[in-house]
């Protein structure tokens, strides 16, 4: 685990334009929290301070982390309840939360504007001295007489030229608004260009004034493909489930009592049980109430807070060695903008003391290995703008996240947006599971050696996914060993555990 850390971290801190100093890499190693020591210090150190990191930078962010509760731990109530009563836990090292503190409320477009610069801000620091981006210069420096440029920009527009259906994209970067040509048929018009995303182009000027530059090339943040992935050396397990909808009518309970059953060790499958440490939860925990027209009549249990207590009840049923980590999702009892705050302690004391509420999303380690926890909510926005794109597919979405290194980029449509001053749906650190639920299927891949996982439902289809032509891939979950990210995918459909693909 050493070795594949320490490449962790040396990589971690190369996306980021900062060289680690031998001693300083020690002292990380030697910690108990390595991984969010050092975010932490990344977070402090900004763009313009010293590209390297020393041994006194490190003591001095150790020292700062004693002085007082970890701020990320500090935001959310819930989670300082519950780490006071952990169980004698594995591994579990919280690395950040999509959400950070209340929106600023006064100058709501002040406050969005210091959220599009955070985005900003964070993805061009992934892109910037790329090969491939050559003379990059700010939007307002850009001269036709270079013949070659590049720049950074977030997608504000996309159309189409009239006749030869060639794309005009519209840029902007924190100078200024830039036009570029984008030509039919090319490599850089292959992959769709989604609002608000960040991307940067390498343009090639015309001799003829007046033409706008044409794109030469798109390179998005994307995974670095060199990048190393994070690795547990004992050969433990973490279980995927997300979507209960706890209180549902359709609420599968069949199916949940078989899967109660599995992890408590009994049936055929008792060793691959047994080697389960972790189970993330990836949000839509209870069914809630008024979340689409007329829910009631699909509500086995009308009362939120009495929602919840079942939860409880449901996830105390599942060993209490376990160390279960759950975010919420659009159906639960929080702020549905994004990123969503954990849930409120009225409701986490609900929940037995092994299970973790965090913000939606969060990064966090399991004995190393590094997971992001998405809902996603944004495939609502996602799919119907990448063409090909459907619910039933979930992981080609999620793959295109990772390219852009960002969880839901799109403004001003169905998912609402925090105007919070960090932008907590970019991702990073990159992580080596991500896991979103939300289209209420399962689904397996890969991208640059990320472990791509939507994580199946536990409730049946409703009517009104009938009607919106969603089908449902219910009773499915994913088991991964933490050392290989392998992974078994176990159906419970038609009750006992059926494995699917490889055996374990
Ligand atoms: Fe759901
Ligand atoms: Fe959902």
């Amino acid at each position: 685990m050493a070795d594949a850390l320490r490449e962790h971290l040396v990589a971690y801190f190369e996306e980021h334009h900062k060289l680690l100093e031998a001693e300083a890499l020690q002292l990380l190693l030697s910690d108990r929290q390595p991984l969010s020591l050092s975010r932490e210090l990344l977070a402090r150190s900004g763009d313009g301070s010293s590209p390297f990191v020393t041994r006194e930078m490190v003591e001095a962010t150790i020292a700062r982390r004693r002085a007082g509760v970890p701020r990320a731990e500090a935001a959310v109530p819930g989670l300082v309840a519950n780490a006071n009563r952990r169980a004698a836990a594995e591994p579990f090292e919280l690395l950040t939360e999509g959400f950070s503190g209340p929106p600023v409320a006064s100058q709501p477009i002040a406050a969005y504007g210091a959220l599009f610069q955070s985005r900003y801000r964070a993805l061009a620091r992934m892109l910037r001295g790329r090969p491939d981006l050559p003379n990059l210069r700010p939007v307002r420096e850009l001269r036709a007489s270079d013949g070659v440029a590049s720049v950074i920009g977030m997608v504000r527009a996309v159309r189409e030229t009239p006749q030869r259906h060639h794309l005009i994209l519209t840029v902007d970067d924190e100078t200024g608004s830039l036009e570029t040509l984008v030509p039919k048929d090319s490599p850089a018009a292959r992959t769709p260009f989604l609002s608000d995303e960040v991307v940067g182009l390498k343009l090639t000027f015309s001799k003829e004034p007046g033409k706008i530059p044409r794109v030469a090339q798109v390179e998005r943040p994307d995974i670095p493909s060199t990048r190393p992935t994070g690795r547990a050396t004992a050969a433990r397990r973490a279980i995927f489930l997300s979507d209960l909808h706890v209180g549902s009518r359709s609420f599968l309970s069949e199916s949940w009592a078989h899967l109660v059953e599995f992890l408590r060790g009994r049936g055929p499958l008792a060793e691959l049980a047994a080697s389960i440490d972790y189970v993330v939860i990836a949000g839509d925990l209870v069914d809630g109430i008024g979340v689409y027209p007329r829910q009631e009549r699909d509500l086995a249990i009308p009362d939120v807070v009495e929602q919840y207590a079942e939860l409880g009840r449901r996830l105390a049923e599942l060993p209490d060695r376990l160390v279960i980590v759950a975010i919420p999702g659009n159906h639960d009892a929080v702020s549905p903008a994004e990123p969503q705050p954990g849930l409120p302690a009225n409701l986490t004391f609900l929940l037995p003391p092994n299970v973790r509420t965090l913000a939606n999303p969060s990064t966090f380690a399991l004995s190393g290995v590094v997971v992001e926890a998405y809902h996603g909510r944004s495939f609502d926005d996602l799919i119907p703008a990448i063409p090909g794109a459907s619910y039933s597919r979930p992981t080609d979405v999620m793959k295109r996240m990772l390219e852009m290194r960002h969880l839901a980029p799109i403004y001003g449509d169905r998912t609402p947006l925090a105007p919070l001053p960090r932008d907590g749906l970019v991702i990073d650190p990159a992580p080596d599971i991500l896991v979103t639920g939300h289209a209420h299927t399962y689904g397996v891949d890969r991208h640059r050696g990320v472990l791509l996982l939507n994580a199946s439902t536990w409730q049946a289809e409703t009517e009104y996914q009938r009607m919106r032509n969603i089908t449902p891939v219910p009773a499915r979950t994913a088991v991964v060993d933490l050392a290989t990210l392998a992974l078994v995918s176990l159906d419970f459909s038609g009750g006992a555990p059926t494995v699917l693909g490889p055996a374990p």
